[in-house]
């Protein structure tokens, strides 16, 4: 039997009708030309309907097509936003608990003579404008906070933090890749001056990106990938367009589901933690209501983190984040909360997306049950 998938926050499967769209942009009949072949019909094609993946992207970022700039994920997204903006010399300010996709090209920033300091979060989480604001110098280029922790789910108040970069003249870069498609963001309302997407969070294909760059007043990113000079100069090659189709259209779904998305795996998440959150030693990580609808982050006090997961044979969770998962180091971002060690390595993520279901719900709390309850009995 197939384990319940309950990792929608490390990836998600590819929504049908993306799939479908995907494969008539491959093969002879469909739009396999280069999308930047300008002498013939086939190229026009290919590009055409990049273009309308484009717009897709942008419409469901209240931006302007002309501000999205296609790329390979989100984790190249951020290293374009920080690499591109950050020279030696400049302050990049950034929270403490990014992703490693922020995380690591600032440390690398720092190595080339940039200043990087890390914003804490408290308890639950989040960073607040203040803190921003508090840690923000004169030679403060760029600051990054992420929308949704990937971890937790727990947001941030990006409005007010894009008020407080305003008032100090800096830009303010936002890692949305976990909240993009579950939850409304418009980069205008919000004011932030550049954005990270990712494809295959939100029932697009992996490999494919788009970093939203402000275009008025212009924010001048220096190329990463240098090559032809497409995507306005901001980075070079040859795009996919099977998988900017993927996209586009993922994000026009994202958008036309959201409503509903909310109600159902918001309900369901809410089930799970319901049926669960009376064990004993249990207790959720993270914000109890400013967090994404998908993520159940709960520590599991006085059980062994691995043998946790390695009993929960019938589902698909992670611990901690998945993108470190290859380690068993406990979770920085947990232990940034307050969360001793043994805490964190207790802890697991639990995400839900568009096709988990009552039933499996309810398997998964009759599992998480039965493996407590046999761990504590064990343990005493
Ligand atoms: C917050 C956040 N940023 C960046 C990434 C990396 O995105 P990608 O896989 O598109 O490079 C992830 C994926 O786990 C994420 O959750």
């Amino acid at each position: 039997m197939q384990p319940i998938y309950l990792d929608y926050a490390a990836t998600t499967p590819v929504d049908s009708q993306v799939a479908q769209a995907m494969s008539e942009c491959l093969e002879r009949d469909g739009k396999f030309a280069n999308p930047a072949s300008r002498s013939h019909l086939y190229g026009w094609q290919a590009e055409e309907a990049v273009e309308a993946a484009r717009g897709q992207v942008a419409a469901l970022l209240g931006a302007d097509a002309r501000e999205v700039v296609w790329t390979s994920g989100a984790t190249e997204s951020n290293n374009l936003a920080l690499k591109g903006l950050c020279q030696p010399g400049d302050h990049l300010l950034v929270s403490a608990i990014e992703h490693k996709a922020v995380l690591d090209p600032a440390e690398w920033l720092a190595g080339q003579g940039a200043e990087v300091s890390y914003v804490e979060p408290d308890t639950t989480g989040q960073v607040s404008a203040e803190a921003v604001e508090a840690s923000i110098r004169r030679n403060t280029r760029l600051v990054s906070v992420m929308f949704a922790n990937n971890e937790l789910g727990t947001l941030n108040p990006i409005a007010e933090i894009a008020q407080v970069c305003r008032k100090h003249q800096c830009l303010l870069h936002v890692d949305a890749a976990q909240a993009v498609g579950k939850i409304p963001v418009d980069v205008k309302a919000l004011g932030v001056d550049l954005l990270s997407v990712s494809a295959h969070k939100l029932y697009g294909p992996k490999g494919i990106g788009a970093l939203y760059v402000r275009r008025s007043p212009e924010i001048n990113v220096m190329a990463q990938i240098h090559g032809g000079g497409h995507e306005r100069g901001m980075r070079s090659g040859t795009l996919p367009t099977h998988q900017c189709v993927g996209m586009g259209l993922a994000c026009e779904l994202a958008e036309q589901n959201m409503e509903r998305d909310r109600a159902n795996i918001g309900a369901l998440r809410d089930t799970l933690w319901q049926g669960i959150k009376n064990l004993p030693g249990v207790r959720l990580n993270g914000h109890p209501s400013d967090r994404l609808y998908s993520h159940l982050n709960v520590a599991f006090d006085g059980v062994d983190g691995e043998m946790l997961l390695l009993s929960l044979r019938r589902l698909a969770v992670s611990s901690g984040s998945a993108c470190t998962s290859a380690t068993m180091s406990p979770s920085y971002v947990l232990k940034a909360i307050g969360l001793s060690d043994a805490e964190a390595l207790s802890s697991l993520r639990i995400s839900l997306g568009r096709y988990t279901d009552e039933q499996q719900v309810q398997q998964a709390i009759a599992h998480i049950i039965d493996v407590v309850g046999k761990l504590h009995t064990k343990a005493s």
